[in-house]
């Protein structure tokens, strides 16, 4: 082989050389950004989301050092994420009112200082005038009221009423205390503190007789759907409100029976037995406006939305349903027995039964862990002050 022979041939083994490694890197390139890089994206962004909150408020703190203007932050559903203050005018009108008074507009007023998109005006009760309730019109129950507006319609005749009593609608500044059913109460002598609230809010057939020293012997108002209702005629309490809630369409249909003491026709669809009869008048009767189940569920918790349907995990408790219309009609806002200590299988779960926490089944229906989240944030931020401290 001439010299210039040889060169070629081993130029050209070398060029193949050369070429077998680079495609063998590209091999292993598109090995890395064809599969790999998918799952290295998704965990980034999921990382930045997650800790992009922390960040924030780790710069926040840096330029709150540095004397520099604060720019607002807010977690997904809305809520600061800092420290909330109250509008000076504000601040100084409650802060020059004597220890124990009622300070008119308090819980709205911290409500929309977390929580700027508050807008306070939401009727406790429908009324006659409620197919004008906008959101309402669009969803069904327990969302919304349509389907439902012709048996609403003759019920709202019947009751004629659709506020909290004369009395009551005259007070100006009122307090209010939802009473949670929760094992925490029990033997805490929380009666007679409960007791002064201008409106005591009570759930289902939580019992107030055999528990007066713990949850006092004022009832307001009964928040309750069917399967929950008091079935024991004697055990209502006189002199309170019967205040209907709505989960399923069968319920209203459930009410109109109640309220023109007609007789139960079948209980099918109900997911336990329900009362049969409800001792009360139905001038004592409202229902309460599902536009708090709406809001609880979708802008305060972050509940799926599920199209607008009840779905899985999706419906709010009857406590904080009650709370959201509380901080939209109370000045101040209070609850006692709410929170469950998940850490104590033996504590008990209501104050009136010997149930176990331990009983407490996954439940579909509810999230009780993001419930508590939101829970958490007005009780933080004093919107609402809770007697036992169990949220
Ligand atoms: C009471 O109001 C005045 C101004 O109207 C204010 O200067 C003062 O700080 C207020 N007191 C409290 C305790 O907030
Ligand atoms: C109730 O509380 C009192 C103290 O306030 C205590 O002496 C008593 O043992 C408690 N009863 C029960 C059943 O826990
Ligand atoms: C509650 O919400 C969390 C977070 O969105 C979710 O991971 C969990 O599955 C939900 N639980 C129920 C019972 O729907």
């Amino acid at each position: 082989m001439k010299p210039t022979h040889k060169l070629l041939f081993v130029l050209c083994a070398w060029l193949v050389l050369v070429f077998i490694y680079y495609a063998s890197m590209k091999l292993h390139l598109y090995g890395l950004w064809g599969q790999k890089p998918q799952k290295v994206a998704v965990e980034t962004s999921v990382e930045l989301t997650k800790g992009a909150a922390v960040i924030r408020i780790a710069e926040l703190e840096n330029e709150i050092n540095a004397g520099q203007i604060v720019k607002p932050v807010y977690d997904k559903q809305g809520f600061l994420l800092q420290e909330a203050k109250l509008p000076q005018e504000l601040a100084y009108k409650y802060g020059n009112l004597s220890e124990g008074v009622c300070k008119p507009g308090y819980a709205a007023a911290k409500m929309t200082s977390i929580y700027p998109k508050f807008v306070k005006p939401a009727p406790m009760f429908l009324d006659r005038n409620f197919k004008r309730l906008a959101k309402l019109s669009n969803l069904l129950p327990p969302f919304g009221i349509k389907t439902q507006e012709r048996i609403i319609d003759s019920i709202l005749t019947a009751t004629k009423y659709y506020g909290l009593g004369k009395e009551l609608d005259r007070v100006k500044c009122k307090r209010c205390i939802i009473v949670g059913n929760g094992g925490i109460l029990y033997n805490k002598s929380l009666g007679s503190r409960i007791d002064e609230y201008d409106v005591v809010v009570r759930l289902n057939e939580a019992p107030v007789s055999g528990y007066k020293r713990d949850v006092g012997t004022k009832t307001t108002m009964r928040i309750t759907y069917p399967e929950g209702a008091i079935q024991k005629p004697d055990s209502y309490e006189k002199d309170s409100l019967f205040v209907f809630s709505a989960f399923k369409p069968l319920d209203f249909k459930w009410l109109r029976q109640m309220v023109f003491k007609e007789r139960l026709r079948g209980t099918e669809g109900f997911w336990k037995s329900v009362a049969q009869y409800v001792p009360r008048d139905p001038t004592e009767m409202r229902i309460l406006n599902p536009y708090f189940i709406y809001e609880a569920a979708f802008h305060f918790i972050g509940l799926p939305f599920n199209n607008g349907l009840m779905g899985k995990g999706n419906i709010p408790t009857l406590g904080t349903v009650a709370i959201t219309m509380a901080l939209h009609n109370c000045d101040e806002v209070a609850v006692a027995g709410f929170g469950y200590d998940m850490t104590s299988p033996h504590a008990p779960l209501h104050y009136y039964e010997n149930v176990k926490m331990s009983a407490i089944k996954e439940s579909w229906t509810h999230n009780i862990s993001k419930e508590k989240e939101f829970l958490r944030k007005l009780v933080k931020a004093n919107v609402i002050t809770d007697l036992t401290k169990g949220i």
